[in-house]
């Protein structure tokens, strides 16, 4: 009786590929985005425009719910891509703001509609109940343009 309670404690073999996510993101357009899925999650990969950074650069720490320069969001020397897990961090709802359709709430980042949080160009948390920036994955790049997440 005990046997399919074991057998279902090891993750299978799909569930094991997905550790990691490898994707080229180069043919991602300035100001576009692309979402990734990551151990079950949307990662949101998005290619921000020089006015995107200079926005979240040019934000008095002061007036965040969660304070963090846009320098600690994102890789050094890689300011124009932000890697942010695509989970509202109010109650889990994938926020909107990936596809050129998209609400992107009123600090152009992204926008929660299930109660009305807005992200900013950082991820970072701005307006509405949220508590809590857009969380950042493990990655990193392994060539220019090639990421790895987890
Ligand atoms: S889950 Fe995003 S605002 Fe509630």
């Amino acid at each position: 009786m005990a046997w399919p309670f074991i057998s279902s404690m090891n993750p299978a073999r799909d569930v094991l590929a997905l550790s990691t996510t490898e994707a080229d993101i180069k043919s991602v357009p300035v100001g576009g985005a692309v979402t990734l899925v990551w151990r079950g999650k949307p990662v949101f990969v998005r290619h921000r425009t020089a006015a995107e950074i200079e926005s979240a650069v040019n934000v008095d720490l002061a007036e965040l719910r969660d304070p963090q320069p846009d320098s600690a969001r994102h890789k050094a020397g890689k300011a124009e891509w932000l890697v942010v897990i695509g989970v509202c961090t109010h109650l889990g709802c994938v926020p909107l703001g990936q596809k050129p359709t998209d609400p992107r709430g009123d600090f152009g980042g992204w926008f929660c509609p299930c109660h009305g949080s807005h992200y900013d160009t950082a991820g970072r948390i701005r307006k509405g109940p949220a508590p809590a920036n857009l969380a950042l994955p493990t990655y990193a790049f392994t060539t220019d343009t090639q990421l790895k997440i987890g």
